[in-house]
């Protein structure tokens, strides 16, 4: 960490360095302490800039410190020491400023930016509030239902916006520190703003508060920080500025303690991580300039939008010109739904879509740097559309399939240049969902594999390593969730309270819903391939269903019924039927609802522990990531491997082993056992 102070003038610029983000350590914590002592006692100093060096202004406090108990100066101290300082100080911010950075920047008389910066206050993602004064100072400053918003959603807001907001006081084109010494020599020649602490804040009505709550509540599902932050901005709108500083203070540090917080970091710094595996670190990926999908289905579509929204040149590529009809009228609908839902506009919208090249004619992916295959799932499908690409592409160019069951090894088999291949698993919607499951073969080269990466940071998703087996991490995982759910129908639970069950946990949707809504059909035909290989998948009652016909909401009903035009699910009597009699031999018992949630994740857990021990996943906190970002596994519960570990591991392993008694589960692997003492599945 560097700290520098020049003089421009009677103008101060104090530069901080301290790389990646700025994070402020206790070191910088110190030094822009001292920065400011030595300029209040400075009479040649008229006014400072405060500016940063690298990618971004001050990104926040130290996440890594949290862990730890604080050392002065504390955070709040640094602000308010900025905010009374004797001359007047200016926030010049480039890249983000985000939570104790934006919060310096309040604390500062003036903030300019350049176009591109952002401001905002993430600390709910995190788990806490922001804890130096970030929810005291921004209703002063922009009024409460523009803070609370901010703050509860963890938002950050694009320069223009935030000027047009009241946020910043300029932006500026030209060179930040230039054209913030000229600001604020301009600053001088006017009286000076009173500081933010010295502001009131504007009334709101008291209904306000109580409408927003609800809406919090409901968006933050079962996170405890949004709530809290809301708290906080009430407190500093209703009380002095002094009491809501300590309320602030005081839910902070309460929820920096928290299990929640410390699962939302855990995933903050497993995010992190991903994109950079370190066996990866030495390689130099390829650029991908240009791609191209083959298939317009589900995927495809969803894959084509992904690359548009990178701005990204992209072909689609289909079998005959009806195909590629329907393909260009699914890609269509995805940015139709996002200007419906005020995403993006129209003129964005066509502009994305310009990007796309429509063709039958393979002969045109000749120069493409990617091609990613989304055809049906059925291998000699796929090995003649990779021995198509294999003639007409670049050697060099990346091939990848996305397919989610059959094994890559055998789809690449004969290609020319293999050491180019991989698979490149999406998640549906492809466009919207974060993660990609990168799949090397055995001949893959670390090249194509850095690409992979690469890729992933391009179309802003989060990329994990897997191995190759039946269903990779995710899938693999997926079916031993189904199973269980079923294992569950058949002694005695509901479909309805298993579900209500999963969503209690912090699923998005329980089981059966989530087949309702993506179709029984796609699992239907994974067991039928099971099935020729010889496996004996477990699903009586999924099986009884898809021969009716039952295949979910798009055939008017699946696990439940569904009115025309309604998706809300309803108990269907034709299930309890079935159920009933697939159940006749299984013995029946009560179950509570912790219970029905334990006989689903910890042989959840089970399975990511063999995953883990076989390799398939190389970091206990990839699988949590595929789990988060590809499952809606809760965020606030830091993920399956997180959760195990919080939970104890031998608590995990005892209760395994009392369901197997009862043969309703498999028994605990030996990974797990073996984990019992460390208690632990990750990375010390
Ligand atoms: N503390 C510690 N390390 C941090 C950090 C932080 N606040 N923010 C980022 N890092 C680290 C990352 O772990 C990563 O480390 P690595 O290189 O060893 O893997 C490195 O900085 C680079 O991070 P990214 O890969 O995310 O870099 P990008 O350039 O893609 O993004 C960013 C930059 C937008 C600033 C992004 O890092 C980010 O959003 N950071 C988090 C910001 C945040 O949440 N701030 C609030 C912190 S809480 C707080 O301030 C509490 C206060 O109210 C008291
Ligand atoms: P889909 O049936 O919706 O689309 C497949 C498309 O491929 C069709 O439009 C078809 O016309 C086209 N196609 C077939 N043969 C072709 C050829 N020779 N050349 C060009 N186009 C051809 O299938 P979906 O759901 O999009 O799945 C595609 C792949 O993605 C499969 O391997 C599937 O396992 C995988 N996948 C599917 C997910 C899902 O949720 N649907 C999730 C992740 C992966």
């Amino acid at each position: 960490m560097t700290l520098t102070i020049k003089q421009s003038g009677n103008i101060a610029v104090v530069t901080v360095d301290n790389p990646p983000v700025n994070a402020l350590s206790q070191a910088l914590r110190q030094g822009l302490w001292s920065a400011a002592e030595t300029l209040d006692s400075d009479p040649s100093v008229e006014a400072v800039v405060l500016i940063c060096a690298g990618r971004t202004f001050i990104a926040g406090a130290d996440v890594s410190e949290f862990g730890r108990p604080p050392l002065p100066p504390h955070l709040p101290d640094l602000v308010t020491r900025i905010e009374k300082a004797a001359k007047p100080w200016v926030a010049a911010v480039h890249g983000s400023a985000l939570g104790g950075g934006f919060e310096v920047a309040l604390g500062c008389r003036f903030r300019v930016a350049t176009p591109s910066a952002s401001v905002g206050l993430p600390e709910v993602r995190l788990g806490i509030v922001p804890g130096a004064g970030g929810t005291v100072r921004l209703p002063r400053l922009a009024g409460p239902a523009l803070a609370a918003d901010m703050i509860t959603s963890g938002q950050p807001v694009r320069a223009v916006r935030a000027q047009e907001q009241g946020l910043i006081d300029a932006v500026v084109e030209d060179d930040l520190e230039t054209s913030a010494i000229d600001f604020v020599r301009l600053a001088l020649d006017r009286p000076l703003p009173p500081p933010l602490c010295e502001r009131s804040v504007p009334v709101v009505d008291a209904s306000f508060w109580e409408t927003t709550a609800k809406t919090v509540a409901q968006r933050a599902k079962r996170e405890e920080a949004p709530l809290r932050a809301l708290d906080c901005v009430r407190k500093a709108s209703e009380g002095g500025f002094e009491a809501a500083m300590r309320f602030e203070r005081e839910t902070f540090l309460d929820l920096r303690a928290s299990p929640q917080a410390e699962a939302l970091r855990h995933v903050f710094f497993a995010e992190r991580a991903a994109p950079r595996p370190p066996e990866l670190r030495a390689t130099t990926p390829r650029q991908i300039r240009s791609a191209a999908v083959i298939g317009g289905g589900t995927m495809g579509a969803g894959i084509v939008a992904a690359f548009c929204d990178a701005e990204l040149p992209v072909t689609l590529v289909e079998r005959d010109s009806a195909a590629l009809e329907r393909g260009l009228s699914n890609l269509r609908s995805i940015f139709e739904g996002s200007v419906k839902r005020g995403k993006i506009s129209s003129d964005v919208a066509e502009k994305r879509l310009s990007g796309v090249t429509a063709t039958t004619d393979y002969g045109t992916l000749a120069d493409v740097d990617l091609v990613i295959e989304a055809v049906f799932e059925d291998l000699d499908v796929k090995r003649d559309v990779f021995s198509r690409l294999s003639a007409v592409c670049r050697p060099d160019a990346l091939l990848a399939t996305n397919t989610s069951y059959l094994d890559p090894e055998q789809i690449a088999a004969g290609i020319k240049h293999p050491e180019r291949f991989l698979g490149l698993h999406f998640f549906s919607p492809a466009n919207v969902m974060k993660l990609l499951e990168i799949v090397p073969t055995r001949d893959t080269a670390a090249v194509t594999l850095a690409t992979g990466f690469s890729l992933a940071r391009m179309l802003n998703k989060i990329p994990v390593r897997a191995g190759i087996c039946d269903g990779f991490i995710g899938n693999r995982i997926l079916k031993v969730t189904r199973a269980q759910a079923e294992r569950l129908l058949l002694s005695g639970v509901a479909p309805q309270a298993v579900d209500s069950a999963m969503r209690r946990f912090g699923l998005p949707m329980g089981p059966f819903e989530a087949q309702d809504l993506g179709g029984l059909d796609i699992a239907a035909f994974q067991r039928q391939a099971a099935r020729k290989r010889g496996e004996t998948p477990f699903a009586p009652v999924a099986e009884r269903l898809c021969g009716l016909g039952r295949f979910g909401q798009k055939s008017g009903g699946g696990w439940y019924d569904y009115e025309k035009g309604d998706r809300t699910p309803k108990p269907s009597a034709a299930v309890e039927r079935i159920i009933a009699a697939e159940a006749a031999s299984t013995p029946q018992r009560k179950w509570r609802e912790d219970e029905i949630i334990d006989c689903i994740v910890l042989p959840m857990i089970n399975e990511a522990t063999k995953i883990l021990d076989e390799t398939i996943a190389a970091r206990a906190e990839d699988i949590d990531l595929v789990q988060i970002h590809g499952y809606g596994f809760p965020r606030f519960r830091g993920g399956l491997m997180h959760y195990a570990e919080k939970r104890g591991i031998g608590d995990v392993v005892a209760i395994l082993e009392g369901f197997a008694d009862e043969g309703l589960v498999e028994g605990p692997c030996d990974l797990l056992r073996r984990s019992v003492n460390s208690g632990r599945l990750g990375s010390p």
